[in-house]
């Protein structure tokens, strides 16, 4: 059991031997933030006092490389260092008088800036300065906050380090926390850190590796003492009993949509769900219904998942979610209210983060898929923290007041004012079939541009694939999913549907978009192929708009609906009757849903491209042939013959129609419904009447 909780050292002294000060720095705060046992996703910091020389005056120079403002230690580059005149930042402590001025000091940090680095120094530079060793690591290591949240902080210290670590009370960090744990430092050469109450673990160390390794060292004392000194059963033992899988996941799904659309209508939120043994563990415990309401602990933890979490019965229905919902709210105002100040930013979305169902697991929901993910992450710290101080001693969240300052921080809003603004579809969810066809995958990386989450369904496994790496790459894994599904087939629509809602929470957008063609004379026309496109193209259109519109009507956020049909779906080709007809149809079944769900807000429209050749796997095969063929010209010609066939003597390619579909899917068209546009270059034939 012990072997398993011991961090071990990564640390290779040949990699290391070719690095410089700050390439060391960088190798060790990476491997440091590559474990999320050592600290939280964003969380901790790291620097090196460096001897540089001025790129001015030439002199010699110390500069603190201090992990910037944002950013994360496992993964920032050299870049995400800020840089700093030691001895200027050092003279700042003489102009410090009282912290009611702790908040402009920090404008005076852009006066010790090195070199021009427009990076922003984190607010815990201070603490890095002004403790007297060449290297310092902060962590919001869990084993460490289980002592920092503890009743009894001072007296585990002690215990379970000795006279190694100091203590200094809970305090929001800046300038003023900076100084005291500088002169902590300073007048006790012997310590090798420092628990911050509430808060985590400042370590220091001589060389960038024995640094690294003292981190290490005080964290792995702290689990194993955990380890063996927790209360078992944890948490008071189990409550309720886990769900089967199965069940748990379907729960899941049926909560995800209803929480969705109650707590979407100011700002859509991407969901995350997770059932891991330590969060059920947790969940379902006899302490959870105590602990849980006390809030979590480090500051980290709250600003990602709000001060505490809602706790939701499985079987909860939409009446019951409502009180719960709404009595969240009620009490976030009014922890607002009792907690502001008279220039506090306006209060913030009241609605809870973290949702934490017994039996089940936790359902977590927030701007984009990233943050819901990354936000369940932190709520999975934070039980690791209640985990050990609460089996130990009793278990402390942060107080209130303490917990608004730091949540309504006028430098926490500034930083929050300075990020960009959201993109026009940003946490929304679209479900797209032939997703890795020409025109699905198009209209995929449209809505992937506006930063939409995007499921990819479709049945060539191979492209399927390929697609959805391109994506993941550029967008990001969280943005995107593919599934393997047949529209043909009603158990595998049902079954996408609600993966899709499993791995984002809801739904917005429909895009029906697979397809085929087919082409023959009527009377060559067998019964095989007539039934073949039309199970594709009008019964596949049909299953998928039907399980999203379910979805859609229980989530009640309204949503949007695009049908890829075609120019032949409104004017007659000869030699493709079955193929036009399924078009056709799907242009009607458009309108009959545009009729039904008009009420609920739910808006379905179509897209009619014609001869998009490029990209479009339906023109590598028998089609461009039989196509060539019945206008009497070469395969190569077709582009031109299309082209010049249009009105505007103009090509017609994927995005083009995909530029359609972002016109419907989003709220541009938020007035339309039961219409379609022709993205074609002009046909006379397709004018609507
Ligand atoms: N390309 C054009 O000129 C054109 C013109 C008018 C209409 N359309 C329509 O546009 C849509 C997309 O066509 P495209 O040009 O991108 O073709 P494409 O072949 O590149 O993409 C279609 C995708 O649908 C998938 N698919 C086929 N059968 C499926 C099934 N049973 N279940 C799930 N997925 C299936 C394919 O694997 C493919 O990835 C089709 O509905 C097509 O009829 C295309
Ligand atoms: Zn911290």
């Amino acid at each position: 059991m012990t072997q398993d909780i011991l961090l071990k050292s990564l640390w290779d002294d040949t990699i290391a031997a070719s690095l410089d000060e700050p390439g060391l720095l960088l190798y060790r705060s990476n491997l440091l933030g590559s474990d999320l046992r050592i600290t939280n996703f964003g969380g901790g910091n790291t620097s090196a006092k460096v001897a540089a020389k001025d790129p001015l005056t030439g002199a010699d120079v110390t500069v603190l490389w201090v992990k910037g403002s944002g950013g994360d230690i496992g993964s920032m580059k050299l870049d995400g260092f800020a840089t700093l005149y030691m001895d200027k930042l050092l003279t700042l402590r003489g102009h410090y008088r009282s912290l009611d001025q702790e908040d402009a000091m920090v404008d005076a940090l852009g006066h010790c800036i090195f070199n021009l680095n427009p990076r922003a120094p984190s607010i815990d530079t201070w603490l890095h300065g002004f403790v007297p060793k060449p290297h310092v690591d902060h962590v919001h290591s869990d084993a460490v906050i289980a002592i920092a949240a503890a009743k009894d902080q001072v007296r585990l210290t002690q215990e379970i380090f000795g006279g190694e670590i100091g203590y200094l009370p809970w305090q929001r960090p800046g300038i003023d926390l900076g100084i005291k744990l500088g002169q902590l430092a300073e007048s006790n050469p012997g310590l090798v850190g420092v628990v911050l109450g509430s808060h985590g673990l400042f370590t220091w160390g001589d060389t960038a590796k024995a640094s690294y390794e003292q981190t290490l060292r005080i964290i792995n004392k702290a689990a194993v003492w955990l380890d063996a000194n927790v209360k078992r059963p944890v948490f008071g033992g189990a409550a309720v009993a886990s769900l089967a899988a199965e069940d748990r996941a379907a729960v899941a799904r049926r909560l995800m949509p209803l929480i969705r659309g109650r707590i979407s209508k100011s700002e859509m939120k991407a969901g995350h769900f997770t059932d891991a043994p330590e969060v059920l563990e947790f969940v379902n415990s006899n302490a959870m219904a105590d602990l849980a309401p006390l809030g979590t602990s480090c500051p980290d933890h709250f600003l990602r998942t709000k001060i505490k979490p809602l706790i939701v019965p499985a079987d909860v229905d939409g009446p019951g979610l409502d009180v719960l919902i709404e009595g969240y709210r009620a009490d976030y105002a009014a922890y607002y209210d009792r907690c502001k100040h008279p220039n506090s930013p306006a209060m913030r979305d009241p609605n809870a983060v973290i949702y934490l169902v017994p039996g089940v697991g936790m359902i977590s929901f927030a701007k984009d898929k990233s943050t819901a993910r990354i936000s369940a992450e932190f709520y999975v710290n934070a039980i690791n923290v209640m985990r050990g101080a609460s089996g130990v001693s009793e278990y402390q969240g942060l107080d209130e007041q303490e917990a608004f300052n730091i949540e309504y921080w006028l430098l926490e809003e500034a930083k929050l004012q300075r990020m960009p603004k959201p993109k026009a579809m940003q946490g929304r969810v679209a479900f797209i079939t032939g997703g890795a066809g020409g025109i699905g995958s198009a209209s995929a990386e449209r809505l992937l541009r506006e930063g939409c989450n995007v499921v990819l369904a479709d049945i060539d496994a191979a492209a399927l694939d390929e697609v959805v790496a391109g994506f993941s790459k550029r967008y990001g894994r969280d943005m995107v999913r593919g599934v393997l599904m047949d529209v043909t087939r009603e158990e595998q629509v049902i079954a996408a549907v609600e993966s899709t809602v499993a791995a984002f929470g809801g739904l917005d957008v429909v895009v029906n978009n697979a397809g085929i063609t087919s082409a023959a004379a009527v009377e060559d026309t067998t019964l095989a192929m007539w039934n073949r496109t039309m199970d594709i193209l009008s019964t596949g259109y049909f299953l998928v708009g039907r399980e999203g519109y379910r979805v859609l009507k229980a989530q009640g956020l309204g949503g949007s609906m695009v049908f890829i049909s075609s120019k032949n779906g409104v004017a007659a080709s000869p030699g493709a009757s079955a193929y036009c007809t399924a078009k056709a149809a799907e242009i009607h079944l458009a309108r009959c849903m545009a009729l039904e769900g008009a009420p609920m807000g739910i808006r379905v429209n179509v897209v009619n491209p014609d001869a998009v050749l490029r990209g479009s796997k339906i023109w590598k095969g028998e089609w461009s042939q039989q196509r060539a063929a019945s206008n009497k010209i070469a395969v190569d010609e077709l582009e031109e013959h299309y082209r010049k066939r249009s009105l505007l003597l103009r090509s017609v390619f994927p995005e083009d129609i995909a530029e359609g579909v972002y016109f419907f899917a989003s709220d541009l068209s938020n007035k339309s419904t039961g219409n379609f546009l022709n993205v074609d270059a002009g046909n006379a034939v397709s004018f609507t009447r």
